[in-house]
């Protein structure tokens, strides 16, 4: 069984979808978190896998932060990375350990509304389709390979909170499919 990590910084609801679906070919074993006081870690405690919180604030610069993810990661064996919600650029020490192996989710429809507070973002531009990406992830911010997308309509009463909620619907089915998706076909390619 493929041995993975998710790395998240917020509530956690994504990393729980992925640890809670069922026939996924690989199992969660660890979880990095960059936020002490972030709600996933909780979450995470009932989960079958290690939760290493690494906050980039006690390193002295992003290399040896990233550094001792991957020393974690490497006790771990850990061979994928699913970010959920993890909020921060991964940099040359993560991926090039990992290339091709690092996935995201964001919510828009890349690459309209990269980077931070997509939602918001769409609801300012008056979009009447926003959605949700799965790509690799590479040095860029949202800039990798497109693997799945999903549109979502934005209404006309829609509130930052009711956008949310309904693209996190399609998030908690999207993302555990994509990653069964891309692990079955890498294992036949390999
Ligand atoms: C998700 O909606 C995810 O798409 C987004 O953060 C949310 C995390 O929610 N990610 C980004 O905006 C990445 N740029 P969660 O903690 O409940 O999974």
């Amino acid at each position: 069984m493929i041995s993975a990590a998710i790395f998240a910084s917020g509530s956690g609801s994504n990393a729980e979808a992925i640890v809670q679906a069922s026939e996924l070919p690989c199992t969660i074993q660890l979880l990095v978190c960059d936020k002490p006081e972030a709600p996933v870690i909780s979450k995470a405690k009932e989960w079958d896998a290690e939760v290493f919180v690494c906050d980039p604030k006690t390193f002295e610069d992003k290399q040896a932060y990233e550094q001792a993810i991957l020393t974690k990661l490497q006790e771990k064996h850990i061979e994928w990375i699913f970010l959920a919600g993890y909020m921060r650029l991964i940099g040359p020490t993560l991926l090039e350990a990992y290339p091709e192996r690092i996935l995201n989710i964001h919510p828009s429809l890349l690459p309209a509304f990269a980077g931070k507070d997509a939602i918001g973002q769409a609801l300012s531009a008056g979009v009447k389709v926003s959605g949700v990406t799965i790509h690799f992830v590479d040095a860029g911010m949202d800039t990798g390979n497109i693997i799945a997308q999903e549109a979502v309509p934005v209404l006309e009463e829609d509130t930052h909170h009711t956008l949310h909620q309904r693209i996190q619907a399609i998030e908690h089915r999207l993302y555990p499919e994509t990653i069964s998706y891309i692990l079955k076909e890498r294992d036949r390619k390999e």
